[in-house]
This record gives C-alpha cells, structure tokens and sequence, in this order.
C-alpha cells in the first residue's frame, strides 16, 4: 500500500506551483498575449479558432504559400466552411494591421524572427 495522504500532499503541491506561470510555463499559452486589433466589421473571426492560430499559424502560412504557388489555389475553407483569400497581405495583415503590436510583439518576446518581410510587405510605411 502506498500512502494516501503523501500522493495528496504531492497532487496538491502540483496544483499551487502549476497555477503559478511563472513555475510551469510549458504549453503554448506561456506566450505573452499582445492585445489585438481586428477589422471592425462582423468578420471578427480569425481564419481558424484562436488556439489553433497560437499554435500552428507559422505551419498555416507554409500550406498557404505551398497551396498558392504550387497548386494555383488562392482560396483557403477553414474548419467551418468559411472561404478567405489566401494572402499573407490581405488577409492576415488587413486584419492584424498592427503587425508591430501583434506579431511583431509576440515574436520578439519568443525570439522569433520571419524572414518573410524581405519580400512580403509590411502593411504600415509601405503600401
Ligand atoms: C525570397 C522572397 C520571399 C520570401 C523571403 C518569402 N516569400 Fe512568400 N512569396 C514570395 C513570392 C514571390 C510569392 C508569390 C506572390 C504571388 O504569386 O502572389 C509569395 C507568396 C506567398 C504566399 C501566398 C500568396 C500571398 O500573397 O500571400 C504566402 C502565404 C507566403 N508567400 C508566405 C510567406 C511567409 C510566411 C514567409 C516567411 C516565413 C515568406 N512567404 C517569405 C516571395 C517570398
Ligand atoms: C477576419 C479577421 C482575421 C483574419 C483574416 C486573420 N485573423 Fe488572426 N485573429 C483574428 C481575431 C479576431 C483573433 C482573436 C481571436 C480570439 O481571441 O478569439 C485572431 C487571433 C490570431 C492569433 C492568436 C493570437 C493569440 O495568441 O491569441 C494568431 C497567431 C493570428 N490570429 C494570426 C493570423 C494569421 C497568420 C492570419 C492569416 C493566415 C490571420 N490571423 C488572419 C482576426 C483575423
Ligand atoms: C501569440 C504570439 C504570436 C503572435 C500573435 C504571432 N506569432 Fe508568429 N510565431 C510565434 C511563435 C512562438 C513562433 C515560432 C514557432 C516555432 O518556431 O515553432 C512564430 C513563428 C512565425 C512564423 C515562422 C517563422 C519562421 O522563421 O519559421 C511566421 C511566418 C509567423 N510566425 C507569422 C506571424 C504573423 C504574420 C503574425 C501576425 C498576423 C504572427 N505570426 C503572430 C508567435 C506568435
């Protein structure tokens, strides 16, 4: 026999460190959640749902750029049905069209750099 009250010391302990952050950082929404600016019209919902964009839209945007160039396909139907123009520009950046509070912000708190924007161009300055 194990002791009870030891295995619920322990699960307990888990609990008050794991609610801390700062102590379990593991899982995607360790990263700092800059605020976001959308369009203000009923489109409000991102291309799929919130936590599947926090975790996979860098591998979104690969089969985005795949589909576009390789297979001439230039409409995306996410999850639900709903049809978006594949464009990095004018889709994802028309929304999110404070790249430096968004991506930008979150990317330098995770220290990520896309190499995209050599060729790809930033809403803001440029357009
Ligand atoms: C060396 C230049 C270059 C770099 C770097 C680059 N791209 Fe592109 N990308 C292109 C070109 C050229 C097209 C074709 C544009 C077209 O046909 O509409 C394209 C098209 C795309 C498309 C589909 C069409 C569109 O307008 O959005 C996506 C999505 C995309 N790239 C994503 C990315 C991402 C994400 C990165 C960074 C990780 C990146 N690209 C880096 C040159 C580049
Ligand atoms: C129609 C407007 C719209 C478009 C287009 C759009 N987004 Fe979003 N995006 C949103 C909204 C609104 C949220 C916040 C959803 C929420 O919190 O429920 C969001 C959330 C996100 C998040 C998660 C942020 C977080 O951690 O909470 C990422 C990453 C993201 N979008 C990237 C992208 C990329 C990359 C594209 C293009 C492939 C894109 N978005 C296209 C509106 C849009
Ligand atoms: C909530 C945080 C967050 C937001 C917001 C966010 N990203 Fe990211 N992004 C990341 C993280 C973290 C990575 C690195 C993931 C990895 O390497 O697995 C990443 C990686 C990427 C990559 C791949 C970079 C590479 O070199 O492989 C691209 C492209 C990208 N993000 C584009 C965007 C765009 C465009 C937006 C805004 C529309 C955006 N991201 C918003 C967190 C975020």
């Amino acid at each position: 026999m194990y002791n009870k009250n030891a295995v619920i010391a322990g699960i307990v302990a888990f609990l008050v460190i794991c609610s801390s952050p700062f102590w379990c950082g593991f899982g995607s929404d360790s990263y700092k959640k800059p605020e976001i600016v959308t369009q203000k019209d009923k489109n409000k919902e991102c291309v799929e749902d919130a936590a599947f964009m926090r975790a996979e839209h860098m591998q979104l945007l690969n089969e985005w750029r795949d589909q576009a160039l390789r297979n001439g396909m230039r409409v995306y139907v996410n999850a639900k049905g709903k049809k978006f123009d594949i464009s990095l520009q004018n889709t994802c950046l028309k929304c999110h069209n404070n790249y430096e509070d968004f991506c930008d912000k979150c990317h330098k708190t995770n220290n990520v750099e896309p190499y995209c924007w050599t060729c790809h161009i930033l809403p803001k300055g440029s357009k």
